[in-house]
């Protein structure tokens, strides 16, 4: 580490002027491990050879949100911040290749009210909260609204705002990003800003562009959409003889033209393939669906589940529906393992000999990691792919993630299971996106790339080869953005947002 133990002394005595000493975690208080461990969802990151940060700051206030940034400019200490710590490569609690510089985890847990108006189908929501909170509280405010996001009940909303936020209302409401109405943001001069404030070039570059490398979203306010009172889920299992991969053929043809209240993922694992949806309507008028535009699948009324729909954000988060809804509140209710996933769009669908020979290749094999087919389609492909940072919308049929999770301890087991992704992700290279073969920045993979200095600052070219496939024409915007709101690169991290070359 490049600074000296004094500039360290100095950044923590800049936040013990203005932050209570309970809320500072160093390497040397008793529950600075437990508190890093608390939300590192990958456990590749938290392994005895990782760089620790310096300091861990709770906030409780945002003042405390605005003093970390200050000292840690002042005092030349970079900040990670955390929200619910679900980053596929670490990047909130861990820094990998940052050339070894301390930082300090800025942990927002802890700052994660929400207030839910249900007469103007909004929500204010801070950044510490979770998913899952964010839907218990729209559920218990009202049986007819819901908020369009991910599967995973412990997610933070910080982070997956930030990248955009896809889930089973993607088809019929967008992204999580396409749903924010205003924010509020530290920027990297420690200032507070709302929309108004920010102006509409960070707003934009806030909502999908990536956590981090703008300045620290404190909370959001977002539009809740309309759900039925009743919603129908159902989850169908094939295995290979049960007809898996005719089925995943066909599906791929039919899942992303379905009507918008209708949304069909499979998930591949163990050899079977998963049939999981999610209907805006009731059982009846589903199976009517079905037996028309999917008939093979052999959907029948007994398949049907009807729930709320807060009920049906718990079924995707874990796969029952018998489970209480308050789960969903439950801030642990997941394990943590060690993690490796890559991602892929797919614009034509896939063929059938291709997928038997994937199939027989690597699926059976020990070590093969989950496989998840998510449909793109309905108002995902009516957005412009300019309206905000993600730049996946008409074109792509769906989303392929290869995302494997292990408990095993040690490095062969890492290797055997790392190597199963890269490989798969090497061979289907010829079946989706090209130039750039594109990936959704929450599934973020270092493997595309990470960040060289130019100088003091992140090099624009060098980003490119990453940027481009999250962003495709969209990220030589963000990089202006963050020229004109951090142009000294302060908010900066493996794959952070470089600023724009200076003009020569
Ligand atoms: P974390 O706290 O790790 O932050 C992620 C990144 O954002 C980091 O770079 C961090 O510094 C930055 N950041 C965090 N808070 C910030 C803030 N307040 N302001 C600015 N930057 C901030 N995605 C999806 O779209 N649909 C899905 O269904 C799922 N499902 C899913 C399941 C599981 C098990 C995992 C581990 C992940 C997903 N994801 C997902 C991906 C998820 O959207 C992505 O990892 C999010 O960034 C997680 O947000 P967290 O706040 O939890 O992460």
């Amino acid at each position: 580490p490049s600074l000296a133990s004094s500039a360290i002394d100095e950044f923590l005595g800049c936040l013990a002027a203005d932050i209570p000493s309970r809320f500072i975690q160093t390497p040397a208080t008793p529950s600075y491990s437990a508190l890093l461990l608390s939300t590192a969802w990958n456990l590749r990151y938290i392994l005895p050879d990782t760089s620790k940060p310096i300091g861990i700051i709770a906030a409780t206030e945002h003042a405390h949100v605005q003093t970390t940034v200050r000292c840690g400019r002042r005092h030349g200490v970079r900040i990670r911040v955390r929200s619910g710590g679900h980053d596929y490569e670490g990047l909130s609690y861990a820094s990998i290749h940052l050339h070894n510089e301390p930082f300090a985890v800025l942990e927002l847990a802890a700052l994660r009210a929400i207030h839910v108006d249900p007469a103007r189908a909004e929500a204010w929501v801070e950044s510490g909260a979770t998913i899952g909170e964010l839907y218990y509280a729209v559920g218990a405010a009202s049986r007819s609204l819901g908020f369009p996001a991910g599967s995973c009940p412990t997610m933070g909303v910080g982070g997956h705002l930030s990248g955009g936020g896809f889930g089973s209302l993607a088809r019929k409401y967008g992204l999580s990003a396409d749903n924010v109405l205003d924010a509020v943001v530290v920027d990297a001069n420690g200032r507070l800003m709302n929309r108004s404030t920010m102006g509409e070039d960070l707003f934009w570059a806030i909502c999908g562009g990536g956590g981090e490398s703008f300045g620290i979203v404190l909370s959001w306010k977002v539009r809740l959409v309309a759900v039925p009172e009743t919603v129908t889920v159902f989850s169908i299992i094939r295995s290979r003889n049960q007809s898996a991969i005719e089925l995943i053929t066909k599906w791929q043809e039919i899942a992303p033209v379905l009507p918008q209240n209708l949304y069909l993922r499979v998930l591949v694992l163990n050899q079977q393939a998963t049939f999981q949806a999610l209907f805006l309507g009731r059982c009846g008028c589903l199976h009517g669906l079905m037996q028309d535009r999917f008939p093979e699948l052999g959907m029948t009324k007994q398949n049907c589940q009807e729930v709320s729909w807060v009920q049906s954000t718990a079924f995707f988060g874990f796969s029952t529906t018998s489970i209480p809804t308050e789960q969903l509140l439950n801030r642990s209710s997941n394990p943590h393992y060690y993690l490796k996933a890559k991602s892929d769009h797919v614009q034509e669908p896939i063929p059938r000999d291709v997928w038997e020979s994937i199939w027989t290749a690597w699926l059976e094999k020990p070590e093969a990691a989950l496989l998840m087919l998510d449909p793109y389609g309905g108002l995902m492909s009516s957005i412009s792919p300019s309206e905000t940072p993600f730049p996946h919308r008409q074109g792509n049929l769906y989303q392929l993630q290869y995302y494997s999770f292990w408990y095993e301890n040690g490095t062969a087991a890492a290797e055997k299971r790392m190597s199963w992704v890269r490989g798969l992700y090497k061979e289907m290279e010829p079946y989706v996106s090209k130039n750039p073969r594109a990936v959704y920045v929450n599934y973020r993979d270092l493997d595309l790339g990470t960040n060289e200095l130019d100088g003091n600052v992140t090099s624009y070219e060098k980003a490119r080869v990453w940027g481009e496939k999250y962003f495709k024409g969209n990220f030589k915007r963000l990089a202006a953005v963050k020229t004109m709101v951090d142009p000294d690169d302060f908010f900066k991290n493996e794959q952070s947002i470089p600023p724009l070359p200076a003009a020569k």
